[in-house]
């Protein structure tokens, strides 16, 4: 296994060429979706994704397109999230966010087109192995990120704007918007190397657990943390049901902290090292420590 900056640096240096790979895209366009796609951010979907690949036997360079495709249908679902029809936020990953620089329509499409581009990636990769693992691991990506997966929970996020929160509804929010394309990368890497059901739904509640600290960790971050270092604005989520609203500063600190133990929890069965992957959980909660 390697480090995780090595995993972080992996992965953006093969964003640009997978993009530009697919052919000749309208310059644009691809220069809207590098704006966003290049402009850094955490990387933590496809590092998990590299990381569970390596650490249960399985091959980093075949991997490597599907990385690039969880982190590519990520940058559109900020870019769409931005969007003054959702959250309506003007910076993002430390710059001006994609449709103050290239138009709402650019924006749109930049979004589209990152979703479009990770499908195409992911089933090019597909078609030049001889298993069904890479079509399983694009069916993963496609339905957490899909209309039962992320999209569901953004609706949810959209619509109960402005409502006293409630329990079920928070954890729907936080389930669907964030923490489904954070399993996704842990079951789509275990998939890869041909891991057994029961391992990769350990893998899968290992995800479950961290996504859900990772949004109370972001619900938080709005309250208390510091633009100038998350790289967007803070104090956004006044209208929205987030876990705060819920639960508090002091509660949804001990809620992070819950999940985070039970993300660790869940890889106690497995055979492998799992060190790596409680590393990435604990460091998620120091954001806010
Ligand atoms: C932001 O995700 C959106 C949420 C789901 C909270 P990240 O915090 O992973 O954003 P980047 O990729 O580091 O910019
Ligand atoms: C975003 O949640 C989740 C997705 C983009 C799917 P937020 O709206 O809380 O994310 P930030 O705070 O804008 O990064
Ligand atoms: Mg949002
Ligand atoms: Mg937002
Ligand atoms: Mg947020």
């Amino acid at each position: 296994m390697r480090s995780e900056k090595e995993y972080r640096d992996l992965v953006s240096r093969s964003l640009e060429p997978q993009l530009r790979s697919l052919g000749s895209i309208p310059e644009k366009l691809l220069e809207a979706m590098l704006y966003s796609l290049t402009a850094g951010g955490k990387r933590l979907r496809p590092v998990l994704l590299l990381a569970a690949c390596e650490m249960a036997g399985g091959d980093l360079e075949d991997a490597l397109p599907y990385a690039c495709a969880i982190e590519m249908i990520h940058t559109y679902s900020l870019i769409h999230d931005d969007l003054p029809g959702m959250d309506n936020d003007d910076l993002r990953r430390g710059k001006p966010t994609n449709h103050r620089v290239f138009g709402e329509g650019m924006a749109i499409l930049a979004g589209d087109g990152l979703l479009n581009a990770s499908m195409e990636i992911m089933m090019r990769a597909g078609l030049q192995r001889n298993d069904m693992l890479g079509v399983r691991a694009a069916e993963i990506l496609a339905r957490h990120a899909g209309v039962t997966g992320m999209i569901a929970g953004q609706t949810a996020d959209i619509i109960s704007e402005g409502l006293p929160p409630e329990k079920d509804l928070v954890s729907y929010i936080h389930t669907h918007k964030t923490s489904d394309l954070i399993q996704a990368p842990v079951e789509m890497g275990m998939t890869l190397a041909g891991c057994e059901p029961w391992q990769i739904e350990a893998g899968r509640k290992y995800g479950y657990h961290l996504g859900i600290a990772f949004q109370i960790v972001d619900d938080l971050l709005d309250v208390t943390g510091d633009a100038a270092v998350m790289g967007k604005n803070t104090g956004m989520d006044e209208n929205k049901m987030t876990w705060v609203a819920l639960r508090g500063i002091e509660g949804a600190r001990e809620d992070a902290a819950e999940h985070v133990r039970l993300a660790a929890e869940a890889l106690r069965d497995l055979p492998w090292d799992t060190g790596f992957l409680e590393n990435i959980a604990r460091e998620n909660l120091i954001r806010i420590n």
